[in-house]
């Protein structure tokens, strides 16, 4: 077989065999197809596309191209959960305790937060103590013995996507669905779950801009699953505005904390009910997601879900008294409150805008390299929809120097928009795809 040949068939439009897209990725993988080759393939599937057996066959070559998790040692039906990012989410740390509390077992890998949107693992490590770095044994030993645990994702899972996202990241290809699609998902399927829920965000905080985007992207993604044999479904959800009101890591502990203890924004709470449910009914917990739901929202109530996540962070190694004690978790050394500047309904906030004010406070990473300052971020105290004066306190910003927040101020205030009257807020679900 030769890499010209496979590239001059998508480049005409053709359908490539598994065998064709086998070669492409082990030979990419081993560094014996350079980078140029497969740049000209990565553009002829942005202009061509791939047709969903083609996907499912790129997503699960990638699976195998390098560790894959085995679960089978663990009793039970495994769940994952994915979001494809946003800005204020800390869905995991409330919904993952929720199902692991009525055994479904979470045995989650997760990123790093770049640029505007935050990760779910910095989240993490704002706890004291607590270790995202475990050996694959001490992994699994959690996830048997209390029914989740969530780490960082290991060094050769899927070496393809880390090779193959860098080049399309530098050719102008990432916004290809079924590019997109394989990346995500050849991940999930690394990580060894049964049944996968996809949070797929869309609006101006998300990668997804435009609800029919995100609902191509999230029907491509349930289709690889079926492909692979395992089950997934997608959540099609609002990021117009942030998910609940604390945007940073220590303060987006602090209110998932709130959240399992029932005191959370409604809006966290709702999502975390729902992603919950979706994922009890794909593991066979509840007939319906009405059911699920109910379920859901007894485990806040009754405590066993706040009770799960505390027996996580403990097994972790992370200090337990940060989940009710919070200045144990945050100790910003400046806390700066940013006032309206004028009056009116707030319309909207650019919620990429939003996430950019906060990694300008310390919150998140410019670049791979950059330190985090765990305590640093925004707790909103307005919202869209809200109603203000000139003069209210719409935010407190929380960083190290006055300097930071001033910077981090200016771009919170050309993200907000003022009007006469209530703006029309989109829903916060959507679509659901796949139930
Ligand atoms: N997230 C991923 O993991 N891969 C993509 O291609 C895009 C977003």
């Amino acid at each position: 077989m030769r890499m010209y040949d496979v590239i001059a068939k998508k480049r005409d439009g053709g359908e490539l065999t598994r065998e064709e897209i086998a070669y492409f990725i082990h030979g990419y993988v081993k560094g014996e197809i350079p980078d140029y080759q497969a740049s000209a393939l990565a553009m002829a599937v942005y202009l061509r596309g791939m047709t969903a057996r083609e996907t499912a066959w790129l997503t699960m070559e990638m699976e195998h191209s390098g560790d894959t998790v085995d679960l089978s040692s663990v009793e039970g039906i495994k769940a994952d959960k994915h979001s494809t990012g946003g800005v204020g989410d800390k869905t995991t740390f409330v919904l993952a305790p929720i199902v692991a509390s009525l055994g479904v077992r979470m045995a989650k890998m997760s990123g790093r937060g770049l640029g505007h949107t935050g990760g779910t693992i910095d989240k993490l490590e704002s706890i004291p103590g607590l270790r995202t770095d475990l050996s694959r044994d001490e992994f699994l030993g959690i996830v048997r013995d209390i029914g989740l645990c969530i780490v960082a994702q290991s060094g050769n899972l899927v070496p393809a996507d880390k090779k193959l996202y860098a080049l399309r990241d530098v050719t102008a290809t990432v916004e290809s669905v079924p590019l997109i699609a394989s990346s995500i998902m050849s991940k999930k399927l690394a990580a060894g779950a049964d049944c996968i829920l996809l949070d797929v965000k869309t609006g101006s905080g998300a990668f997804m801009k435009t609800l029919e985007e995100s609902r191509v992207l999230a029907k491509a993604m349930v289709e690889i699953a079926s492909h692979a044999g395992r089950r997934a479904a997608a959540l099609i959800t609002e990021m117009d505005r942030p998910l609940g009101c604390a945007v940073g890591n220590a303060l987006e502990v602090m209110e998932a904390c709130e959240t399992l203890q029932g005191r959370g924004p409604d809006d966290l709470t709702e999502l975390c009910l729902e992603l919950a449910a979706g994922i009890l009914v794909m593991a066979g917990k509840a007939e319906n997601l009405e059911q699920a739901g109910r379920l859901a929202h007894g485990q806040i109530a009754n405590g066993q879900a706040f009770e799960k996540f505390r027996q996580m962070v403990q097994a972790q190694g992370g200090d337990v008294s940060a989940l009710t004690d919070y200045d144990a978790l945050l100790a910003p050394v400046v806390r700066y409150e940013v006032r309206a500047r004028q009056e009116g309904f707030l319309q909207s906030l650019n919620t990429e805008q939003c996430g950019i004010a906060s990694v300008a406070l310390g919150a998140g990473r410019e670049k791979k390299e950059d330190a985090i300052d765990y305590s640093a971020g925004i707790l909103l105290k307005k919202k869209p929809g809200d109603f203000v004066h000139a003069g209210d306190v719409l935010a407190e910003f929380h960083a190290a120097s006055e300097k930071l927040c001033h910077d981090a101020e200016e771009i919170f205030q050309n993200a907000l928009q003022y009007g006469k009257e209530a703006p029309h807020l989109r829903p916060l679900i959507l679509d659901r795809i796949g139930f």
